[in-house]
């Protein structure tokens, strides 16, 4: 039977094509709670997604040539894209919404008009200081020495007129929320928000945009677009369906029982969010947890830093649930954590393969050595079995506080204490000298019990963390579906007196500290070596193809997407001195002449071409071939042999684009 329901949410992810491990972190402890919520018998709702519009979106979009959207779809749904980092990852998510899905869009569209209805939003000029990364506005005094408090980047004036919001209208009921119920956590962003952002003044916020078009336009006011938290912070409702026929579980999941979220943007979830909830007379989420970042040696991490924070390259190696593992054991949740290689091989090395592998394989090894693999009926308890029962009984309620404090690096050190534990009573009970004596068989197989028993224990709580080496090992220890249950990790003696163990593959391989930093050094290096490598032989083969009017080598679909041809109209044409390989055309592209040198005068006279419409690359860096300047080159095909062909395309308006 169902415990109820529990809705957790982690941040949409703007489209970022440099994830890197610390993009994985939220997401993964989300994870973590959700799976953990599941195995406690909740019904489940876990949300993440993607946040796709803005300013931002739209420049780097147009710097690489192509529409917003076709720009958002490679990053979110591409090879490495967001989607792909969170099947890398394990994410169990129950659904994924991108904030460019119609249904999103028409339910924001719906919000705004209805914040406007009741009043909450009206129409004014906004000035102040813009920070263009974040898509924040600011106040003079909110900048931290005149730059972005927010990234610490430049921000400049800017002026627009613009829809507001009327957060002043709020700020009291929200200093209430913060200040008198447990809604944000941990407490030190409670003083934050209310010292550094209510206490000075709440101002009423800009909510529209008129500078860019890639944003949910305001449907009453063509040219305005919904500012992009706005259109963000309501996706934790559209995706269960408010405002909007594509789903039906506002009802069953809102309010969100808890909005994991980043410590940068607790502001916007404990501040607007509730505010704008209010505004429309919605229940408030029951919570906000504001975690910490996670830093690379100290410092902020980011993708340039190449394979040493790259998530993939790192689950290739050392394999996800390292991964997980690290993240949520080696970071106290809520502070800022460092990333270092160290540290990640050394979390392996000691919890990972010393502690639960070694215990594992001892376990299993021990079973199958002394037994066959069954252990008999026979038992012999002993005292010194009480404390290691006595612990592995008592984890499971250890562990929940742990996690209902928000606090999963400390549920997993008490897994970690018990599974230290039964390595010394291994020790202790000394199983190899038992073997020895035919008396004692019984005392052996109380004390593997015993073993496989806190082994079942801390594996069923360790699922949420690491799945799937967890269930490798229930597999190990011959633990049946109901040996796994959460309800049964309160339980001991829940393995039959006659288990069964059949032994795997070694989970946990030690990693040799010096050796493999040296082969990561080494990985980057080769790296950075084949990234230069590759810009010198694009070089190359942009300059040969200036020279020779040739075809361009293999292009990824983003540079091919850089590459703007058009068709033009060849007005003019003549050979070029001294150049027998060479003409010169004169192209009226979209009402604008250029010259354009092209090396196909072995096959073509310039009448042939005179009059005809042609394909130019209209943006490649202009190039002086025998002292004319060429400023494109036409396309051309080798259509065999000494064959070479000019692409016509007769007929198609000059200035056409061709994709
Ligand atoms: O803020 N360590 O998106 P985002 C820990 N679209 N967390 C990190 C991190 C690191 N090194 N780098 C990033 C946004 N994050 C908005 C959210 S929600 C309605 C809109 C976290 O892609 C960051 O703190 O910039 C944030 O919580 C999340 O990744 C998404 O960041």
């Amino acid at each position: 039977m169902s415990k109820g329901k529990f809705y957790i949410t982690t941040p949409i992810y703007y489209p970022s094509d440099k994830l890197h491990i610390g993009h994985a972190y939220c997401t993964v402890v989300s994870d973590a709670y959700a799976r953990y919520k599941r195995l406690q018998g909740y019904d489940v709702m876990f949300l993440t997604g993607t946040d796709e519009h803005g300013q931002k979106i739209e420049e780097k979009a147009k710097a690489a040539g192509v529409t917003p959207k076709q720009y958002v779809d490679r990053i979110v749904e591409g090879e490495h894209g967001v989607t792909d980092l969170w099947k890398l990852m394990n994410i169990s998510n129950d659904r994924f919404i991108r904030t460019t899905d119609d249904y999103h869009v028409a339910a924001i569209q719906k919000i705004f008009r209805k914040l406007y209805d009741n009043g909450d939003i009206y129409k004014g000029e906004y000035k102040g200081m813009y920070c263009t990364p974040c898509e924040s506005f600011w106040t003079e005094s909110q900048l931290v020495n005149g730059k972005c408090p927010d990234c610490g980047r430049e921000v400049h004036p800017a002026s627009e007129e613009a829809y507001f919001f009327r957060l002043s209208k709020y700020a009291s009921r929200v200093r209430e929320l913060l200040t008198t119920t447990d809604f944000l956590e941990p407490a030190s962003r409670v003083n934050e928000m209310v010292h550094n952002f209510i206490d000075p003044g709440l101002e009423d916020l800009c909510v529209s945009r008129t500078s860019f078009t890639w944003g949910v336009p305001v449907d009453f006011d063509p040219g305005h677009v919904v500012y992009v938290w706005v259109d963000a912070l309501f996706n934790y409702m559209t995706a269960l369906g408010f405002m909007n026929d594509r789903y039906h579980d506002c009802e069953r999941f809102w309010p969100a029982d808890i909005h994991f979220v980043g410590k940068e943007i607790v502001r916007f979830h404990s501040i607007i969010w509730p505010a704008m909830l209010m505004s429309m007379n919605l229940p408030l989420p029951k919570k906000v947890f504001g975690h910490g970042w996670l830093n690379f040696n100290g410092e902020k991490m980011s993708k340039s830093r190449g394979n040493v924070v790259d998530p993939y390259l790192l689950a290739e190696r050392y394999g996800v649930d390292a991964l997980r593992f690290f993240l949520l054991r080696d970071v106290p949740f809520g502070s800022d954590g460092n990333f270092t290689n160290e540290a990640l091989f050394y979390r392996i090395n000691a919890d990972l393969a010393n502690d639960l592998g070694n215990l594992v394989s001892r376990t299993v090894s021990m079973a199958e050595k002394y037994f066959g693999g069954t252990l008999p009926q026979q038992r012999d308890p002993q005292p010194l079995d009480t404390e290691l029962i006595s612990m592995a009984s008592g984890l499971r309620g250890i562990y929940e506080q742990n996690m209902e404090h928000f606090a999963p690096q400390n549920a997993i050190a008490e897994v970690f204490r018990v599974i230290s534990r039964a390595n010394k009573y291994i020790d202790e009970t000394a199983p190899w000298v038992l073997a020895r004596d035919e008396a004692k068989q019984p005392r052996l197989a109380t004390v593997l019990y015993n073993l496989l028993e806190s082994i079942r224990i801390c594996v069923t709580l360790l699922q949420p963390m690491i799945p799937e080496s967890c269930e490798k090992i229930f597999a190990q220890i011959g633990a049946d579906a109901d040996a796994r249950t959460w309800d049964n990790a309160a339980v001991y003696g829940i393995l039959p007196a006659q288990a069964s163990v059949c032994r795997g593959e070694n989970l946990f391989p030690r990693i040799d500290m010096e050796k493999e930093l040296a082969e990561l050094d080494k990985l980057t290096k080769k790296e950075q070596k084949a990234e230069e490598k590759a810009v010198k032989k694009t070089e190359k083969a942009q300059a040969k193809a200036q020279e020779t009017d040739g075809i361009v080598s293999i292009l990824q679909i983003e540079d091919f997407a850089k590459v703007d041809l058009r068709v033009a109209h060849v007005v003019a044409c003549e050979p070029v001195k001294r150049a027998k390989k060479l003409l010169k055309l004169t192209l009226d592209l979209a009402g604008a002449q250029r010259t354009v040198v092209s090396g196909i005068a072995a096959w073509y006279q310039p009448e042939d071409l005179i009059g005809h419409d042609v394909i130019v690359v209209a943006n490649l860096q202009p190039a002086k071939l025998c002292g004319v300047e060429s400023q494109g080159m036409i396309l051309a095909a080798d259509a065999g042999e000494n064959d070479v062909r000019v692409i016509f395309a007769d007929g198609i308006p000059s200035g056409s684009k061709v994709r």
